[in-house]
């Protein structure tokens, strides 16, 4: 059976990004699929500037609304990372195993770095090697594929070229991973800054839409997404990304496809009024569902610490033959 594994950082509130981009497939296709696991990736928000209290809030939160998108732990297994030692033993031998050069190619530490630094703090180390705890995580668990937007599929490529050098260095050891994206939505815009991706950790919250978000608020921040200079709605990425951003948006929400639904539409007001409704509905099940998890913290901390255990076991074998491969000797 295919494995299948992938996370999300608690860096934010979720978006509707994770959701379309990736939490939905989670939920819809790869549980019933694969034999899956999905991890709140907590080691990884510590890569830049964290309050504790927050980290530790967000975490809850994005495991609530992980079950809440219908994971479900009788088909999937659902964790933290940090309740799995695995991870962060097996990042270290990536570590030896990656170059310094390699890392810094990386476009979200440039992207990162560079924000970091243009507001006078200090960039960690650790977001400079991030990847290899990325590949940690998919590595450690035999992964084939990872469920990810398009901004991650450098990240999982840098994956695969660990795993190979590893493989051909010190011998067989990881299966080779790949990214999968979904076919529309892969790269969901900032409603304000169309060129951008809707990232949870920004600051233009009237651009991004969060799982949490009233129906409202949803609405409003829909209606007032910047369009294109341009009347006519076609779908046309380069030339007129605020009007392609919605309707991709839309094709996600309804399962169609961005360009026929484009022929739909005369005027721009009418894209944004059904684009709105349609984020409305996507996203009332899964708040209807997350307010009665909220009422239920001790079912959502079972389900995580019976996720954890599951995880360690799978992981285990791996990273243990990864160290006894490197040249580390047994305990
Ligand atoms: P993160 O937390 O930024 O995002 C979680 C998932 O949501 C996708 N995504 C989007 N998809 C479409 N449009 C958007 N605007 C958008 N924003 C986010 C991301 O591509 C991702 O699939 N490094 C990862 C977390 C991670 C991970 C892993 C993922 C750590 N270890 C191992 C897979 C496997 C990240 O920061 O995702």
């Amino acid at each position: 059976m295919t494995r299948v594994f992938s996370g999300v950082k608690p860096t934010g509130h979720l978006t509707l990004g994770n959701y379309l981009g990736a939490m939905r497939r989670w939920a819809e296709v790869d549980q019933h699929q694969a034999d899956a696991l999905f991890c709140v990736v907590d080691l990884h928000a510590l890569t830049v500037d964290h309050d504790p209290a927050r980290v530790r809030r967000l975490s809850r939160q994005a495991a609530t609304l992980l079950l809440a998108a219908g994971l479900d732990p009788q088909l999937c297994t659902v964790f933290v990372q940090s309740h799995v030692d695995e991870h962060a033993r097996l990042s270290y031998l990536l570590e030896c195993v990656a170059t310094d050069g390699e890392m810094r190619r990386m476009i979200q530490y440039k992207e990162k770095a560079a924000r970091e630094q243009q507001r006078g703090g200090s960039v960690r180390l650790s977001l400079l090697t991030y990847p290899a705890l990325m590949a940690a995580d998919i590595l450690a668990y035999d992964t084939d594929e990872v469920p990810v937007g398009e901004d991650q599929t450098q990240h999982v490529e840098l994956a695969r070229d660990l795993a190979v050098r590893f493989n051909h260095r010190y011998g067989h050891t990881f299966v080779v991973p790949r990214a999968t994206a979904p076919k529309v939505a892969a790269r969901v815009m900032n409603l304000q800054h169309p060129t951008s991706k809707m990232g949870k950790s920004d600051d233009s919250g009237p651009g991004i839409v969060y799982l949490l978000d009233e129906p409202d608020v949803v609405r409003k921040k829909v209606m007032r997404a910047v369009t294109d200079s341009g009347q006519e709605v076609v779908y046309d990425r380069q030339g007129r990304p605020g009007v392609a951003n919605l309707l991709e948006i839309l094709a996600a929400c309804e399962g169609g496809d961005p360009e026929q639904l484009s022929g739909a539409y005369e005027t721009y007001g009418a894209l944004k009024k059904d684009t709105a409704e349609a984020v409305v509905e996507l996203l009332r099940p899964v708040q209807e569902r997350h307010r009665e998890l909220c009422a239920d913290p001790a079912y959502v901390e079972g389900v995580l610490r019976a996720g954890a255990e599951k995880a360690r076991k799978m992981a285990r074998p791996t990273v243990d033959a990864a160290y006894r491969a490197i040249g580390l000797l047994p305990a």
